[in-house]
């Protein structure tokens, strides 16, 4: 039995990290009860197999595929992508892709509700720059420092957006969910921020279609 396929047997409860995402997800998708309350106490996987019944889920800078993986052990149909994988991702189903273009991965497949968590603050775009030396990238390609870098993460914020818009239903949401303030902008997008919550703890954005 692979690594992986004995993950999958042992445990089944929801990264501490995605419950924030899942509480938001939950009420989008539906939920009427404390979303709160049902972490803590409740099965909010059974919650979501239940809310989510033929709805498709993608998920944004997926990695490590634990969220994926134990919503897909719930039942629901859920695909997730990332731009730098590690292979214990892919063993788990993430898909090798950058968000900001994810026709070859995923063709025109429309999703109802489309998350990402940790991805869509500054921080979390710049997160895929290359590990080995990363020093040494940055110099080359950022010389202005922090300016630059995060001027180039908020311009993929946004192509990430409309990638997005293109990806989801009508109807559907997109929620971002992070640790760091979540680059927000979508002006001139087909999308509208129905919903933020942007606190010193965890920050959430919801977007739909115009
Ligand atoms: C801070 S990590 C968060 C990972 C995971 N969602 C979590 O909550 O533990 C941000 C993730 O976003 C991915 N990422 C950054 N830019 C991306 C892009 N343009 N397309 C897809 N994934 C991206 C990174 O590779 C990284 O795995």
């Amino acid at each position: 039995m692979s690594l992986i396929d004995m993950e999958r047997q042992i445990t089944r409860t929801v990264p501490e990290d995605y419950k924030p995402l899942l509480s938001r997800l939950l009420v989008e998708a539906g939920y009427k009860g404390d979303p709160t309350a049902l972490m803590k106490t409740g099965d909010p996987l059974a919650a979501a197999a239940e809310l989510l019944k033929g709805k498709k889920v993608l998920e944004i800078g997926a990695s490590p595929g634990l969220f994926v993986m134990r919503l897909q052990q719930a039942g629901v149909d859920v695909v997730g992508v990332d731009i730098e994988p590690w292979e214990t991702d892919k063993a788990r189903g993430i898909i090798p892709c950058d968000a900001r273009d994810m026709s070859k991965a995923l063709g025109d497949a429309k999703f109802d509700f489309i998350v990402s968590n940790g991805t869509m603050s500054r921080e979390g775009l710049i997160s895929n720059v290359p590990m080995p030396d990363k020093i040494a990238f940055f110099r080359l390609h950022y010389p202005n420092g922090m300016q630059t870098l995060n001027a180039h993460a908020d311009g993929m914020a946004r192509e990430i957006n409309a990638e997005l818009a293109r990806h989801l239903k009508d109807g559907g949401a997109i929620i971002h969910v992070a640790d760091e303030q979540i680059v927000t902008d979508v002006a001139g997008l087909p999308l509208k921020q129905v919903f933020a919550r942007q606190s010193a703890e965890k920050n959430v954005v919801v977007l739909r279609k115009e």
